[in-house]
């Protein structure tokens, strides 16, 4: 069966949430929101590998978390990740084994549930490259530099992108590779595959997989994590 490495991109800081302590640092419910994610890849059989990016005041307490919650047959490494969430993850892909399917999933997002994390990964199989997402539900505008309304795509063709992102390991590789020498920087990891001209799968989750990052986000995960 092919290998899963799960890279967890936690070196943000906390600043829209007004927090000191980084977002994948802060405790609810007795557990930091990073041990919490990282349980929820627990289940997932093929897994074999987690890296974990992180700042460099963090890099021991990210070693004890992982320490403390993975298994001892899931080896990992807990490096130094870079100034955007791209360059974070650029570190951590000479860890990923080759012939590895390579599982990109923010550190802020502790409610993804294991059957769309499968799903994910059975797509990237098939495809090379899936993400996971829900379609739009608000009408999204385009605008220009002075707010003024550009365009307003149909709202039929439009998603959030959530993570995971899943990819066949050499394909995310060369999708890196390729950003770093043009000096492109995307919001996520997808679009960086799709400036290689491969197709991306877009596989349906569900709206519990938001990102902790701003403070209404914050107190959500509360309600939910502590109930
Ligand atoms: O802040 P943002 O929404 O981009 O964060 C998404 C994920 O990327 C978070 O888990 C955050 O810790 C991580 N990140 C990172 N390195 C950065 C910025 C963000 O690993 N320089």
């Amino acid at each position: 069966m092919t290998k899963a490495t799960l890279i967890i991109p936690a070196a943000g800081s906390g600043s829209r949430l007004n927090r000191e302590t980084p977002k994948p640092f802060l405790e609810i419910s007795g557990k930091t929101i990073l041990e919490h994610t990282i349980l929820r890849f627990l289940g997932l059989e093929s897994l074999g590998q987690v890296v974990v990016a992180t700042s460099p005041l963090y890099l021991n307490k990210a070693e004890e978390i992982l320490n403390s919650v993975l298994p001892e047959h899931i080896l990992f490494h807990v490096i130094e990740g870079g100034a955007e969430r791209q360059h974070s993850i650029f570190n951590t892909l000479k860890f990923v084994d080759d012939g590895n399917l390579a599982i990109v999933h923010d550190a802020v997002r502790p409610f993804v549930e294991l059957k769309h994390i499968e799903n994910c990964c059975k797509a990237a199989m098939q495809t090379g490259a899936s993400v996971l997402g829900v379609p739009a539900k608000d009408t999204i505008k385009k605008i220009d530099k002075d707010q003024m309304i550009l365009d307003t795509p149909s709202r039929s063709f439009l998603w959030q992108a959530q993570t995971p992102q899943v990819f066949k390991k050499e394909i995310l590789q060369e999708a890196y590779q390729k950003a770093f020498e043009e000096n492109f920087i995307g919001t996520d990891d997808a679009s960086l595959v799709e400036r290689l001209g491969h197709p991306v799968k877009m596989v349906e989750g569900d709206r519990s997989n938001f990102k902790i990052t701003y403070p209404l986000d914050l107190k959500l995960a509360k309600l939910l994590l502590s109930s």
